[in-house]
């Protein structure tokens, strides 16, 4: 490589960087935006031709990377603890004089900042690179988000120089990721464009955001960053203080928050909280309170932490917002499920930093509770990441003839997506729309068919789904199957106006994953194809019982348990000596003994040959009535199972995966395997493995999964990261297998 390009690619990757600082950090854009596109083309193309020069500070870092599996879960150098917090100010004077007595006689200087409210990291710079982002998680160990924050523009890629103090060799610092709140309005308006769900509020869209395994989305979401302190530091100047982080943090490029306090007394600490509370509505982020926290690191140091939370710092929140609005309709949605869900519809209201227009109703016996109507003046609250809420009803200010909200009504007893019937179970709340072909539904069939317990389809997530219902590409999972690159690949995933294709890397990826489905077990496909009832456990029983689908479509098994639990609903209910069923007569009392009898015989031969096929298990032995049993599989789950082979949709199932030639093999109730009858427990992060794959694995060569360790624990399958439970493990003495040592007792 030639030296021009280096240098010249090193002279334009600092000038981007002093104009994202420039515009990101200190909000006063140096070059115009044609400019700044020029700089940021020719960096391109320059990495184009000359790769190596790609480097993880270059800003071209910031657009995102390949799309991820999944997120590694790694340990914080320093715990992330969280804060007590309080609504009531005595409680912050009590806090203060709390603080006062653990130091006695010591002059103390409060800090005041704002609470963000957003997601916690951890950023780690070494030597001044940016080198990972980890999210709280419980504290000790969070996700690895790294490459989903390089996307964000206001955490500089490389820290500044400092003047005189060397660069830290390691620098952690902690905030909060947010969302803007003006991006927020943006990219839900984008969304309701696109037919996408709305994010309930900035915080909610910042975990959504950060949550993405493909960093290019995260680029496109406008989050930032609030900073507020310090995990481990390594060298670098003295920083004895929150005022002394702060300034350095501001040397070294971040953007710090303009409002804070410093307060030498707890009246000055409340005002501050007073001032704070009149000011945060004009922030562009989110904020439920005020964080109160001592200046000095050492006075930090000397009162420490209790086993949660430090001493030396407290949040005070500020009490939720409440709006009253207009209720203006009560709208349907079809939830992915067919769950009805109503939705108020509110007269626009400013409320807590954001527009309020929407807001979850529940259901119907809900509506009735609180007794809300339309043309109601309502009460509206947002609390933390909760959606706006729908509190009560202002009733003086009823309109006359208001009436009260039914679903059948409103909806005229159709589904409003599909015009399908819609019925309320017994047992639940809700009313659902029953019409499998529904489109709503058809989408959650396709996402759960790709789902990773399911056939593990990569590039088919909600939006996917939602996009090939929409345009008539694939209504059943199946449909997918006759789906090419060449159809899918220019598949708009945004809108008419902002188009976003799907892409030919993402289509190939997804033909690619639907091949290797073809050939998965029988227990991934019964869960896959969305049976009613069917859970990832009752598959995988299955699949150990029979050979194929026909089989478990026509199981003589299935029939068995379901025959049996007749019969002893049977007995139940003839049952001689008891009170209710008392006969009339002797003899008709003697036909209902023989009856009885013969019923109890037939449960025990049916109960011994699911037994010794190992499908049953008889738990209580009752005399001469019939015993207490459990089956691998309910009657109730195994009705559904065959009531949907032999329904339409079952039918139409089974001929279309002839046609395909896919034909799932399941395999034989072994009795054995290498690890029958031991009992293990799964911690850490497997190098290669789900927890998902690897419980499968144990129990498809007889073992079994717990979750807590014991002394009957007999295996410990541990990853990385493995915290408590492995030290536990030892000290009980429990083997211990890695994932390597684990594949090569099951022969793989
Ligand atoms: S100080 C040892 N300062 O609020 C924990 N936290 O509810 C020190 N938060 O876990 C945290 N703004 O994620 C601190 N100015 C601020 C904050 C802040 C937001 C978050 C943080 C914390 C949570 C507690």
């Amino acid at each position: 490589m030639p030296d021009t390009s280096q240098q010249r690619h090193a002279v334009l990757a600092k000038e981007i960087l002093r104009h994202d600082q420039a515009y990101y950090v200190e909000a006063q854009p140096a070059v115009s935006d044609q400019e700044y596109d020029r700089l940021y083309r020719e960096l391109l193309a320059l990495e184009a031709v000359h790769p190596e020069l790609r480097t993880p500070d270059s800003p071209s870092q910031r657009v995102g990377g390949e799309p991820i599996d999944g997120f590694e879960t790694i340990r914080h150098t320093v715990p992330m603890m969280s804060l007590d917090n309080t609504y009531s100010q005595e409680e912050v004077r009590e806090f203060v004089d709390r603080v006062q007595k653990l130091l006695p006689g010591e002059l103390l200087e409060w800090f005041v900042e704002p609470k963000a409210d957003g997601i916690a990291i951890g950023l780690r710079f070494e030597y001044g690179l940016f080198t990972s982002g980890i999210t709280r998680g419980d504290g000790i160990a969070g996700d690895d988000v790294t490459a989903n924050l390089r996307t964000v523009r206001s955490i500089p890629l490389r820290l500044n120089e400092l003047g005189q103090a060397d660069t830290p060799e390691v620098l952690e610092v902690r905030g909060e990721v947010v969302m803007t709140r003006s991006g927020f309005e943006k990219l839900n308006h984008e969304r309701a464009d696109a037919g996408e769900p709305l994010f309930a509020n900035p915080r909610n869209a910042t975990a959504g955001s950060l949550k993405q395994l493909d960093s290019a989305l995260v680029a496109k979401r406008p989050l930032d960053i609030v900073l507020y302190g310090s995990g481990e530091i390594v060298g670098g100047p003295a920083i004895d203080s929150q005022s002394d982080l702060l300034d350095v943090l501001g040397q070294v490029g971040f953007r710090t928050p303009q409002n804070t306090w410093r307060c030498s007394s707890v009246d000055e600490v409340l005002d501050a909280i007073d001032e704070l509370d009149r000011v945060r509505g004009g922030f562009d982020y989110d904020t439920d309170g005020a964080v109160i926290k001592l200046n000095s690191f050492s006075q930090r140091e000397r009162i420490g932490a209790t086993a949660k939370a430090p001493r030396w710092a407290m949040a005070y929140k500020y009490a939720p917002e409440q709006a009253q609005t207009r209720l203006n309709a009560i709208t349907v949605q079809v939830g992915r499920t067919g769950t009805l869900t109503p939705v108020a519809e509110l007269e626009p209201v400013f409320l807590d930093g954001s527009t309020i227009s929407r807001a979850t109703l529940h259901n119907e016996e809900e509506i009735a509770r609180k007794d809300i109507r339309v043309g109601d003046t309502v009460i509206i609250e947002k609390r933390g990441d909760v959606i706006p809420g729908l509190i009560g009803v202002v009733k003086e200010e009823r309109p006359a003839g208001a009436e009260p909200f039914e679903m059948q009504s409103a909806t005229g007893s159709r589904c409003p997506e599909c015009d399908g019937e819609i019925r309320k179970d017994e047992s639940f709340v809700a009313w659902r729309c029953i019409n499998t072909q529904c489109p709503a539904q058809a989408a959650q069939r396709l996402e759960h068919f790709a789902a990773r317990t399911a056939l593990d389809i990569e590039c088919l997530g909600d939006i996917v789904s939602d996009k090939l219902v929409e345009r008539g590409l694939a209504s059943e999972p199946l449909d997918l199957f006759s789906l090419s690159v060449e159809q899918l690949g220019p598949l708009n995933l945004g809108t008419d106006d902002e188009p976003r294709v799907f892409g030919e890397k993402n289509a190939t990826k997804l033909v690619e994953s639907l091949a290797l489905a073809r050939g998965m077990g029988l227990d991934r496909w019964l869960f896959a194809l969305a049976i009613p009832e069917m859970g990832r456990t009752t598959a995988s029983s299955l699949a150990k019982f029979h050979d194929n689908l026909q089989a478990v479509a026509g199981s003589p098994l299935l029939c068995e348990v379901i025959a049996l639990d007749e019969k002893v609903a049977e007995t139940v209910r003839i049952n001689p000596r008891s009170r209710k069923n008392r006969p009339n007569s002797d003899i008709d009392k003697a036909g209902r003994e023989r009856l009885y009898t013969s019923l109890v015989s037939e449960i025990r031969d049916s109960l011994g040959r699911l037994e010794s096929l190992c499908f049953a298990k008889i738990t209580k032995e009752n005399g001469d009535h019939p015993p207490n049993y459990t089956t691998e599989v309910g009657p109730s789950v195994a009705r559904s199972v065959l009531d949907w082979f032999a329904s339409e949709t079952g039918c139409a199932t089974l001929e279309c995966l002839a046609k395909l030639g896919i034909d799932p093999q399941g395999g034989r109730p072994s009795g054995g395997g290498v690890f029958a009858g031991k009992r293990f427990v799964i911690t850490g992060t497997l190098p290669t493995m789900s927890r998902d794959e690897a419980k499968e694995k144990i129990e498809a060569n007889g073992g079994k999964t717990t979750g807590s360790i014991s002394n009957k624990t007999d295996y410990l399958l541990a990853g990385e990261q493995a915290g408590l439970k492995l030290a536990k493990a030892k000290s009980l003495g429990v083997t211990i297998l890695d994932e390597v040592k684990f594949l090569k007792r099951i022969g793989e």
